[in-house]
């Protein structure tokens, strides 16, 4: 079954309001690839703008975290039914980014994945090893766990709706991108992974990013690959670039 390809751009902690509007607005005529969902996952605080400027285009927006509360006495967080209301239709989960920083572990990062699709909300669930697991021999058995508690309890009808992003810690923001084997056995040992929990329909179903230093000039090799269905861009969505790595989807 062909999978359809998906590249979303994480833009992290960057662009202020009016910034972010105007970065929409400079990348929209460049990422018109009809064969490719293209999504940008912006700070909250841009999502009503963001999506006010992609209206009638093909660009989704997302949010980069959640709450795993409806509502209540949790100041500074953010729910899945604002995000929702505010015109978002994806959401990050599990960045390596919150592990570290955030200190978010797999069981909060479970509860955020059956958070967001129990509010219609599709989750891009990240995961990936460090340069030490990767120099250790462990980054299969580690990003298998990942997975493994991630989805725990989710069952196979939701899965299929769920975007896997395979982000080694070792490539974001580095310069330093896995070469296109190297992301390929592992994206290829996460669907594996997703066949032994669910069964090889649903494997084949669900989509799986590369994330790491992809860029205008790596990301047509690394699409090519059979088990990597599109990539969770950092920097180079942030510049006219994701128009070309759009283009190579
Ligand atoms: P870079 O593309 O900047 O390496 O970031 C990747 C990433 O973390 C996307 O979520």
């Amino acid at each position: 079954m062909a999978r359809r390809t998906i590249i979303a751009g994480n833009w992290k902690m960057n662009k202020t309001p009016s910034e972010a509007v105007a970065l929409a607005k400079e990348l929209i005529p460049l990422v018109g690839n009809d064969n490719v969902d293209v999504v940008f996952c912006v700070p909250f605080i841009d999502i009503v703008p963001v999506v006010e400027a992609v209206k009638g285009t093909n660009v989704k927006v997302g949010a980069e975290n959640l709450y795993i509360e409806d509502s209540g006495a949790y100041t500074g967080e953010i729910s899945a039914d604002m995000i929702k209301d505010s015109g978002a239709e994806y959401v990050i989960i599990g960045h390596s980014e919150r592990r570290e920083y955030f200190n978010e572990s797999d069981a909060f990062l479970n509860t955020k994945v059956k958070k967001a699709l129990e509010k219609g909300l599709i989750p891009i669930l990240c995961c990936g090893e460090s340069l030490e697991q990767r120099e250790t021999g462990v980054t299969i058995d580690f990003v298998r766990y990942q997975i493994k508690c991630d989805l725990a309890g989710i069952s196979a009808d939701d899965a299929k709706k769920i975007v896997i992003a395979y982000e080694p810690i070792w490539a974001i923001g580095t310069g330093k991108t896995a070469t296109s084997d190297q992301a390929q056995e592992v994206c290829q040992a996460i669907r594996e992974c997703l066949a032994e929990i669910y069964d090889q329909a649903t494997a084949d179903a669900i989509r799986i990013q590369y994330g790491g230093s992809m860029n205008a000039s790596n990301a047509a090799e690394l699409l090519a690959k059979p088990d990597i269905d599109g990539g969770l861009v950092g920097g180079a969505s942030l510049k006219p670039d994701f128009g070309e790595i759009v283009a190579a989807g």
